[in-house]
């Protein structure tokens, strides 16, 4: 039996893990099936629906669940795919000051964001094919810390840096690794990072669709780039954050 060759996507029930499942159907020709990780079986199942192009097999689990994540191993050890795509696009984010936050919630994007993040791309490594991508959904907020915004900013810069060093890693065997670093997106992880509070106008002003975001990613992650960064504002934000004392950014913000 020929191997499948397969995308995994994580956070796929909502936002830009959804979006990915959709463009990769859409554009991506060298995919048979794909993998759709996230908790909410039933938007699993919506979105298995509208895909027409790949089959779709669903995951409904938490990756931040040890015995869960074993799901998925368990599935890459009978199946022996090869793996084309893989997106860690599952995330959370909670702003505020950190002294004002439960304990569950800071730990929970250390928990998500990276270490579930380093477990997935741990587990499917041994299963990517040359060529090979990995889209890892960093943010904006990794180029600098942040205040009232410090675990999150923290753990995003983990992610950049991970996957950075990663893609020179991993270059000679084919497979490389694109660090995605959006700024608002208008999904459901604003409403969750802020309490159903509306963002700050600023925020609103440079708020993008995830349809384009997601678009550019794939584009970048084909051409092998290490970092996709879309619109002017958050080049803008990383060209500051480059040339400018963090300690000057960190007052201005
Ligand atoms: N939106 C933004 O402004 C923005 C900006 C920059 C970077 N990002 C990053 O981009 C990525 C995607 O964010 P988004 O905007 O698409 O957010 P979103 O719409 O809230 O999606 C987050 C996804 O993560 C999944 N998820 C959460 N906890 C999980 C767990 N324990 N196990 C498995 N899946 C879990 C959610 O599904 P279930 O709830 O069904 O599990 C959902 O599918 C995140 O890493 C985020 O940090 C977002």
């Amino acid at each position: 039996m020929e191997q499948k060759r397969i995308a995994i996507v994580t956070g796929a029930s909502s936002g830009m893990g959804r979006e990915f499942v959709r463009q990769i159907d859409r554009h991506t020709r060298t995919i048979d099936e794909i993998w759709a990780v996230a908790r909410r079986k039933e938007r699993l199942e919506e979105l298995e629906k509208e895909i027409k192009n790949c089959s779709v097999r669903i995951f409904p689990l938490d990756i931040c669940k040890e015995n869960q994540l074993d799901g998925l191993e368990e599935a890459l050890l009978q199946a022996n795919p090869g793996v084309r795509i893989l997106v860690n696009a599952a995330g959370v984010g909670t702003a505020g000051a950190f002294d004002g936050m439960t304990r569950q919630d800071a730990l929970r994007m250390v928990e998500l964001n990276d270490m579930a993040l380093v477990a997935v791309t741990h587990m499917a490594l041994p299963y990517m094919t040359n060529p090979g991508h990995i889209i890892q959904l960093a943010s904006a907020s990794a180029f600098l810390p942040q205040k009232e915004f410090a675990v999150y900013a923290a753990s995003k810069a983990f992610v950049l840096s991970f996957s950075r060093a990663l893609n020179e890693e991993l270059k000679k065997k084919g497979v490389r690794v694109t660090a995605v670093c959006p700024g608002p997106v208008d999904t459901e992880f604003l409403d969750i990072c802020n309490q159903g509070m509306k963002p700050k106008p600023l925020k609103r002003l440079v708020m993008a669709k995830p349809e384009p975001v997601v678009a550019k990613a794939l584009r970048d992650a084909k051409e092998g780039r290490e970092i996709s960064i879309y619109g002017l504002p958050m080049k803008g934000v990383y060209a500051a954050a480059r040339l400018l004392p963090q300690s000057l950014l960190l007052k201005l913000m």
